[in-house]
């Protein structure tokens, strides 16, 4: 499990460009699906089948994001400084001196205009990736190209730090509860989407093409048990969060509480999870066709969008328990 989430957390696959995580993921759940697809968008959709139909079977989507953020060349100047503009949620603080990786195996560094103040953060339009070229002329890189964070995946005792744990370490937990699942009574589509970073867009068009009855989102949330953090309850190493709201979405409060039934009959540990910013593809999968009841499984993370975003291996373990004991049983909606 440790040796994939490094292998996932490695690749690059800025939104739009998520081929070779798809690549890799493919070759994860090949041997495990009933069927597979890649449709229009880019979105690998894995189906696994009931045991046996009955009244209980629900069709279920589960959906983790293959994207991650990035940067886009969008001017190179007469000395070869490429410009860039965001792929997503690229935040300025987490950049200068960073280095990145284009999908063409150039590397860069990230540099920045001179300062006002020298403790300033300078805004995205005044940083630049130097590629080690001189001129526009033998520049390696040109506009459209793209490129992500450049970092090692990192153990660091029982917690790990890599770039794009969001969402590489929901795509481990989605894969690795196929794995575990071997049967289960319900129709489950576990749709790898693309584009969640710039809006949500794999899973728009893929809850549209599969219409689940229910929908589970598998991704980061913020852990803010770092010194002066937000006041939100989220930390490493508590278990997986399950999401009451975001800023995007109120969980289905009867998905909720299925997800929370289910921790407590499987003496899982669980973070009651509202989170003050940011969304997931739960909120696509809800807001599909005339409405789908979704909730998400979030995986507790440090420095999310940051090029080291850290995760407890506890938790990504007991995710992968949690929602394979969604998926196993009779869904239990309390109605
Ligand atoms: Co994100
Ligand atoms: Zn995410």
């Amino acid at each position: 499990m440790k040796t994939l989430l490094k292998q996932l957390t490695e690749t690059f696959g800025p939104s739009g460009y998520e081929e070779n995580v798809r690549t890799l993921v493919y070759a994860e759940v090949k041997p495990l699906a009933d069927e597979i697809k890649v449709d229009a968008l880019g979105n690998l959709i894995v189906r696994k089948r009931p045991s046996k139909v009955t009244k209980d079977t629900k069709k279920i989507m589960v959906a983790a994001h293959m994207d991650e953020i990035g940067l886009m060349a969008s001017y190179i100047d007469e000395h070869g400084f490429v410009r860039f503009s965001s792929i997503g949620g690229v935040f300025g603080r987490y950049t200068p001196g960073g280095r990145v990786r284009f999908l063409n195996g150039v590397a860069g560094v990230i540099g920045h205009d001179r300062l006002e103040k020298m403790n300033e953060t300078p805004a995205l339009d005044k940083m630049y990736i130097d590629v080690g070229a001189t001129s526009r002329k033998d520049c390696p890189v040109k506009v459209g190209d793209v490129a992500a964070f450049d970092r090692p995946f990192t153990e660091m005792g029982n917690r790990f730090a890599a770039k794009s744990m969001d969402d590489r370490v929901g795509v481990l937990v989605a894969i690795e509860t196929l794995r575990a699942l071997r049967s289960t009574p319900h129709d489950v589509y576990f749709v790898f989407t693309t584009q969640e970073e710039v809006g949500l867009r794999g899973a728009t068009t893929s809850a549209f093409g599969v219409d689940p009855d229910l929908g589970i989102a598998v991704d980061v949330t913020a852990a803010a048990d770092t010194p002066n953090a937000p006041k939100m309850e989220m930390k490493l190493g508590a278990g997986p969060c399950i999401k009451f709201q975001d800023s995007g979405m109120i969980a289905d409060p009867r998905v909720v509480q299925w997800m929370i039934r289910t921790a407590e009959k499987n003496k899982l540990p669980y973070q009651r999870e509202v989170l003050l910013f940011g969304s997931t593809d739960a909120r696509a999968m809800q807001l599909t066709r005339a409405g789908v009841p979704a909730g998400c499984l979030s995986i507790p993370t440090r420095y999310v969008h940051s090029p080291s975003e850290i995760v407890d291996f506890a938790d990504v373990q007991n995710s992968v328990k949690l929602l394979t004991a969604m998926l196993r049983a009779k869904v239990d909606l309390g109605e």
